[in-house]
């Protein structure tokens, strides 16, 4: 059995170039087992960019180019979500192993679609759920499943997404607001959390939302707030906002009956100690307090590829982890719902 450190180096693509494209390029371009052979992107300034600054072997506009290139066997997919399920298909039933970044696709139809793919060909497929190899994350879900806050329920407070500060920022959150909705795209990774934490499936879920930019559809939002009820009881709320007006305003929170603990980020610190990377300030009821310093890292990238070969060269299961893919874009996709029509959806 090998494993990602060693062995021989994969030929891989990278389809969709842009703002989290890029961050896998880099990483296809630093792994140790990867050769960036051809970056795909529609725009052209976009993909010859990618090309001289990563030294990319071939640049494409069209996905289909790479299909039939036996020297790819890896392809990373950061398009938009409307697109993932033609071209994950696709490059599934072409023998390559796929990293899709989420929302997995638009409705659990595609994402259903995409999964018997998976099935029906064997290939791997794995989702970028980026949140999975964040180690404050991580340690927080061992500290809470270990008991530091007492038995369920839990109150789940994840507030705070994405300041949209730029023009140039605001138009590529338009542009995934068109394709879902913040609460969608940004909230998979929360709800996911939510679930990892607890261990819990969702009973039902709720939400507003609210358009504060004249260029948002009159149909959808850029600010969402969901609450999510679970089957041990927990409760959690997930809130964003992609506007120009909304403050980064941040708090990760788990509450329980023996504690309680606050997730900052290294970049959101007040106390200045930014270089000491994710913070943990764990309560222990009636006034213990621990704090402990996690090395920061939001995007590890790169750990998705690793753990995509590794997942080919073991030939893992990937079916409980597109099952959690699938059960938290279910979440968010109802909360979307929840709040156009104003109603509660019930999930079990
Ligand atoms: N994991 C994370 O933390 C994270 C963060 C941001 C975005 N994302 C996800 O990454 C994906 C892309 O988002 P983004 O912010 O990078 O968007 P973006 O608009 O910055 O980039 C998307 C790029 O894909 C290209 N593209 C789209 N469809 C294509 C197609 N069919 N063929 C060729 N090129 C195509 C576009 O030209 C564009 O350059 C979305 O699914 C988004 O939810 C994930």
């Amino acid at each position: 059995m090998s494993n990602s450190a060693g062995g021989h180096r994969y030929g891989a693509a990278v389809i969709g170039c842009g703002g989290m494209g890029i961050t896998h390029v880099e990483a296809v371009a630093n792994h140790p087992r990867t050769d960036l052979v051809a970056v795909v992107d529609w725009k052209e300034e976009v993909r010859e960019q990618c090309q001289r600054d990563y030294a990319a072997q071939n640049a494409y506009a069209d996905y289909t180019a790479i299909l039939d290139r036996d020297d790819i066997q890896l392809v990373v997919v950061a398009t938009w979500p409307s697109t993932h399920r033609e071209i994950v298909e696709a490059c599934l039933r072409a023998g390559k192993g796929v990293l899709c970044e989420k929302p997995l696709a638009p409705s659990l139809e595609e994402a259903n679609s995409m999964i018997d793919t998976v099935r029906e060909t064997g290939r791997k497929l794995r989702v970028g759920y980026i949140l999975h190899y964040h180690r404050a994350y991580n340690k927080v879900t061992e500290m809470i499943r270990e008991g530091a806050l007492g038995p369920p329920p839990y109150i789940m407070r994840l507030l705070g997404g994405e300041h949209t500060s730029t023009c140039e920022h605001w138009r590529r959150d338009l542009k995934l607001i068109v394709e879902t909705s913040p609460g969608i795209d940004c909230g998979c990774h929360y709800v996911d959390i939510m679930r990892r934490v607890t261990g819990a499936d969702a009973v039902w879920v709720s939400g507003v939302g609210a358009r504060t930019e004249s260029e948002t559809p009159s149909d959808n939002f850029d600010y969402e707030l969901f609450s999510v009820k679970f089957d041990d009881g927990s409760s959690g709320i997930y809130e964003v906002g992609w506007t120009h007006q909304y403050r980064n305003f941040s708090e990760k929170e788990f509450v329980g009956p023996a504690g309680r603990i606050r997730l900052t980020y290294a970049h959101e610190r007040r106390d200045g100690y930014r270089e000491e990377g994710d913070q943990i300030e764990y309560y222990r009821y009636p006034g213990e307090l621990t704090v402990i310093n996690m090395p920061p890292g939001f995007k590890r990238v790169g750990e998705e590829l690793t753990d995509l070969i590794d997942t080919i060269e073991q030939d893992k299961d990937v079916m409980d982890h597109l099952d959690d893919a699938y059960g938290s874009l279910a979440i968010v996709l109802a909360g979307h719902q929840a709040a156009v029509e104003g109603r509660t959806i019930w999930l079990q």
